[in-house]
């Protein structure tokens, strides 16, 4: 199919090619493949590009692999480490290159301008290129400067299109989103992204459920922008709270859990995300606010809140080490066996994740460490944590243990074979995720995140 022919052909769908293949960018590239499109992945790394072409991802993402080789085996989806021939054909070209943050805590967005840079000289045609990673508000002007300069052949647009994907259920959050963000400024590229997501927008939904409908938000490049970062923002801002006001509980000797569930039957507060623990980690949160921090810097506006919320959600890391200290006496000397390594369940991610700073808590305070996840098997983090193969092997001997992430294996452990082989009795659930009444019934002691009243 020509470049020139923006709608889809008699083949139906686009031709689609995406940037990028971590976490957003394959889950996209399987996703519009999976739709009807064509698209190709674009890697430059070896072993990631040689892994997708056989149809494997090359990380954790439950359900992913299937939907990758169903689009790669039908021949709808290939992958290609030469950039310039994967945009040449392309109607829309997706960016999701990650913006890690800097050594200044700025995004660092030197493969972001450097993937621009190379759409722009490669598009041929009409090409819409579409951001897709998470970009500093005004990105999307910056994009149009860098098109312009680079001159390129193409009749080029530029639209941003952020992601609300979460780990572990990116496939499921991508078909069936609860909106669809599009900033352009111009109807013509607006149209064009608005076709490549109709399938999902026109997905039937059961009858009388008209909140489960996704919505097609269209607007501005820079209100696009700052609706992503609105919104992760405020997702951290929600656990952030919930988990003071957990402080509060323990020492008020109150039950954050049923605080929650009251606080969430308020319909302008809803109950998602108000679950206490010990709080987020992952890539997102604490980057996303870390540049809205810098914007406000930047633009000398006074952001206390969001300049807040890093601060206390890493309190609350320390919080479970302080349980520790509580519960144990001093650490030196203690074996401490965490029970998850990843920063949530259902990804083997270990970016800022929790477990790795109360791991080097513990072991600053002279404890032994062990650990066990049912994904992550190696932590270069952590070279002096023993990783065990299962959760009893990683608890026995132990004078304490951390449910550290909220893995479904570990709500369902034999707790009195836990309490056979501990050599301790405490167990401070990072997560709220075990039955404090179980745990104290095999003799355990429970001590969870704001659940002081729970425990009997
Ligand atoms: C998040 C955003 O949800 C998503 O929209 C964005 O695109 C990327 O960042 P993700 O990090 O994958 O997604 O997972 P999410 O389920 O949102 O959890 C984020 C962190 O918050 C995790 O560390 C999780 O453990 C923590 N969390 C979540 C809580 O501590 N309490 C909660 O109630 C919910």
């Amino acid at each position: 199919m020509t470049n020139e022919s923006t709608a889809t052909s008699a083949a139906g769908g686009l031709d689609v090619a995406v940037i990028g293949t971590g976490y957003v960018g394959t889950v996209a590239a399987v996703a519009f493949a999976t739709l009807g499109h064509r698209v190709v992945g674009i890697e430059s790394d070896p072993a990631k590009l040689a892994a997708l072409r056989a149809g494997s991802v090359p990380f954790f993402e439950p359900g992913l692999g299937e939907f990758l080789t169903e689009a790669v085996g039908s021949g709808r989806l290939t992958f290609t480490d030469d950039l310039a021939a994967g945009v040449a054909p392309a109607d829309v070209v997706f960016i999701c290159v990650q913006t890690p943050p800097g050594e200044d805590g700025r995004p660092d967005l030197t493969a972001l301008r450097d993937a621009s840079m190379a759409v722009a000289a490669a598009a041929t045609g009409r090409t819409v290129v579409i951001t897709k990673s998470t970009v500093p508000i005004g990105w999307g002007a910056e994009l149009r400067r860098i098109v312009g300069a680079v001159g390129s052949a193409a009749d080029t647009a530029v639209v941003s299109n952020p992601e609300f994907l979460r780990e572990g259920s990116a496939v499921n959050d991508f078909l069936y989103p609860d909106r669809v963000v599009l900033g352009g400024e111009g109807p013509a590229e607006l149209a064009v992204v608005t076709e490549l997501y109709r399938p999902i927008i026109e997905q039937s939904f059961p009858a009388g459920r008209p909140e489960l409908e996704p919505v097609m938000v269209v607007t501005d490049t820079a209100t696009a922008e700052t609706i992503k970062y609105a919104a992760n923002g405020f997702l951290a801002t929600k656990i952030a709270f919930i988990n003071e006001i957990a402080r509060i509980c323990d020492q008020a000797g109150a039950d954050v859990l049923t605080v929650a569930d009251a606080m969430g039957l308020d319909h302008r507060i809803e109950r998602r995300f108000l679950g206490a623990g010990i709080g987020y980690g992952g890539s997102c949160f604490s980057k996303d606010l870390e540049a809205l921090s810098w914007f406000g810097d930047d633009h000398r506006i006074d952001l206390p809140i969001l300049g807040s919320v890093n601060r206390s959600n890493a309190a609350q890391r320390a919080t479970v080490v302080d349980k520790l200290r509580t519960g144990l006496g001093n650490l030196s000397g203690r074996r401490i066996a965490l029970l998850g390594l990843a920063y949530k369940a259902d990804t083997d991610d270990l970016r800022d994740a929790p477990a790795i700073t109360i791991a080097r808590s513990a072991i600053d305070d002279g404890a032994t460490v062990t650990a066990y996840d049912p994904v992550v098997r190696t932590v270069a983090a952590l070279p002096d944590v023993t990783i065990a193969d299962d959760a009893y092997e990683a608890v026995a001997g132990a004078d304490a243990v951390v449910l550290v992430t909220e893995w479904r294996e570990f709500a369902d452990l034999d707790l009195a074979a836990v309490a056979a082989v501990m050599a301790g009795d405490l167990v401070v659930d990072g997560r709220n995720w075990l039955d404090p009444l179980k745990v104290t019934a095999v003799g355990l002691r429970y001590v969870g995140m704001g659940r002081s009243a729970a425990a009997g």
